[in-house]
């Protein structure tokens, strides 16, 4: 038998393997020894310590120039955002002065992310591109309602939103036929997904703590991608999974980006846990709705 052939067997053996631990509850780390995990570059880790401080503008550029695939993607950004000047745009400094540092270091640590999953094909219904177009819709809702709260850290919330539903993308790359299986059943019931999930025990919430943890990301971020669908934990009230909370549902209710299985809901109680007035959520809602198709045209481009 060719190499080629053993393959993909090999692969299923590994995967029910997988899938059987993750089902018997055995530890993470025994999980680990079996299946290589993804392995975030290690420029993004460069890009997060960045974006927890206040960089620079040749920081960034030190950061980023290095990476010649990340260069021509920020170029491409910023020439396409000023397609109506004369000159092309061929330096990097130029491109973050004009795209701004942290709009530049968001940007960088998406692709770095996206590229991590890049092999990944959409199952059923599953769109990977809507995917991080929600991703990212959650990360932007989730710094302006940090900013309006007045929240230490706000730049965090963009990063933080962006990876809340990690957990999916790893269902999807460890086990490509389950989740088209959960998909499915979503679609009939109607339910919402992460329900599907839990049925199956392979809820995105514990797989991205895993992930992140595994990425060795912030205790905050790991607790966000725990928690973002209920942000209480021993009795406490977790304030960032509650920020990722209330900007998941905000982009699901103003139908931001066409996901299955989404979860539309009352933001009601949440607003008042995080102290936020009626009138400054009204001005949240109505700033994401001026600029949701600038922000899925520039995204798109990256993606
Ligand atoms: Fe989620
Ligand atoms: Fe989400």
């Amino acid at each position: 038998m060719g190499q080629a052939e053993k393959t993909p067997l090999k692969k299923e053996a590994l995967q029910a393997e997988v899938y059987n631990m993750l089902l018997l509850r055995t530890p993470h780390n025994k999980i680990l020894e079996v299946k290589k995990l993804p392995t975030l570059p290690e420029v993004a880790y460069r890009l997060l310590d960045l974006l927890s401080g206040e960089p620079e503008i040749s920081e960034l550029e030190e950061v980023i120039r290095y990476d010649q695939s990340l260069t021509a993607k920020i170029l491409s950004v910023a020439n396409s955002a000023y397609s109506g000047s004369q000159k092309e745009i061929h330096s990097l400094e130029r491109a973050i002065v004009l795209l701004g540092i942290r709009e530049v270091s968001e940007i960088a640590f998406s692709i770095c992310v996206f590229s991590v999953f890049k092999p990944l094909r959409n199952v059923g219904n599953f769109n990977l591109k809507e995917f991080w177009l929600h991703s990212i819709a959650t990360g932007i809702t989730a710094r302006i309602i940090a900013q309006a709260l007045d929240a230490k850290n706000e730049d965090k919330f963009f990063t933080m939103g962006l990876l809340h539903d990690i957990g999916r993308v790893l269902l999807l790359h460890l086990f490509p036929e389950k989740f088209e299986e959960i998909l499915l059943h979503q679609e009939k019931s109607g339910r919402s997904l992460l329900v599907e999930e839990m049925e199956c025990g392979l809820a995105h919430t514990w797989m991205g703590r895993w992930l992140l943890k595994r990425w060795g990301l912030p205790e905050d971020f790991i607790l966000a991608a725990r928690f973002h669908h209920n942000p209480f934990y021993k009795e406490r009230f977790l304030m960032e999974p509650a920020i990722i909370k209330l900007a998941d549902m905000t982009v699901h209710n103003l139908n931001l980006v066409n996901l299955p299985g989404g979860q539309k809901g009352n933001p009601e109680p949440l607003l008042y846990k995080l102290g936020f007035t009626e009138d400054l959520y009204q001005a949240i809602l109505e700033h994401l709705s001026v600029i949701r198709e600038s922000l899925k045209e520039a995204w798109s481009q990256v993606l």
